[in-house]
């Protein structure tokens, strides 16, 4: 039973890989394994669009995504974080995103059972502002990210207002969030694991 945890910003230990933590550590205390991959450590370029997994599933890229790719398969329950960039998830999480055309034809094409199960799927994003359509457009991506990925939208925490390194630690509210959205994960896990 395994909640992967992916954690989209550059800047370590950051808003939104303190919200990742919070949440991943929630779900541990539930009795669940957890993994977080950071994304800015590992090697892996983004999509060439060589079209080589359209049948095959298969990434001709020899990096480090693949072996997210098979983190992403075995586990029962996703949460992946990342701050707002220009409107949207950063560039190391929209690298990983587009990466998963890979997952796409796993599932869609090769309906590989490890993509076609619809695990579900959580979102954590932190951005400065406090604009209604703040979250819009990592929102629609994220909800395309997780349905290639073999996983549905089962929640988010969406964070306005914050800005400087480690402020969200002084929102209680949302520090809390966090850990419910953990504890949420974990539950759904051991149902998809047939707990
Ligand atoms: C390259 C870059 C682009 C950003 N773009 C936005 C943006 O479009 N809207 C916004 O509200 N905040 C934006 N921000 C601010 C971050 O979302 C904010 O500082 C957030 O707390 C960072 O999360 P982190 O600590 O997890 O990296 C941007 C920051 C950077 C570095």
């Amino acid at each position: 039973m395994l909640v992967l945890g992916i954690a989209g910003s550059p800047r370590r230990n950051g808003n939104s890989e303190i919200l990742l933590d919070e949440a991943l550590s929630a779900a541990a205390a539930m009795g669940v394994e957890v993994e977080k991959v950071v994304l800015s450590e590992l090697q892996y370029l983004p999509c060439i669009s060589c079209g080589a997994c359209d049948k095959t599933g298969i990434c001709s890229l020899e990096d480090e995504m693949q072996a997210l790719y098979e983190k992403i398969g075995a586990a029962q329950a996703l949460i992946f974080a990342s701050p707002i960039y220009f409107y949207t998830v950063s560039a190391w999480a929209k690298g990983a995103i587009d990466r998963a055309q890979a997952l796409w034809s796993r599932k869609y094409v090769l309906k590989d059972p490890r993509y076609t199960a619809a695990k579900a799927g959580y979102f954590i994003a932190v951005g400065a502002t406090s604009g209604s359509k703040l979250f819009d457009g990592a929102s629609l991506t994220m909800k395309y990210y997780f349905d290639a990925a073999g996983y549905a939208q089962a929640g988010s925490l969406l964070v306005r207002g914050m800005d400087e390194k480690g402020a969200v630690l002084a929102l209680a509210e949302k520090m809390d969030a966090a850990r419910e959205l953990g504890q949420r994960a974990a539950i759904s896990c051991r149902l998809t694991a047939g707990e």
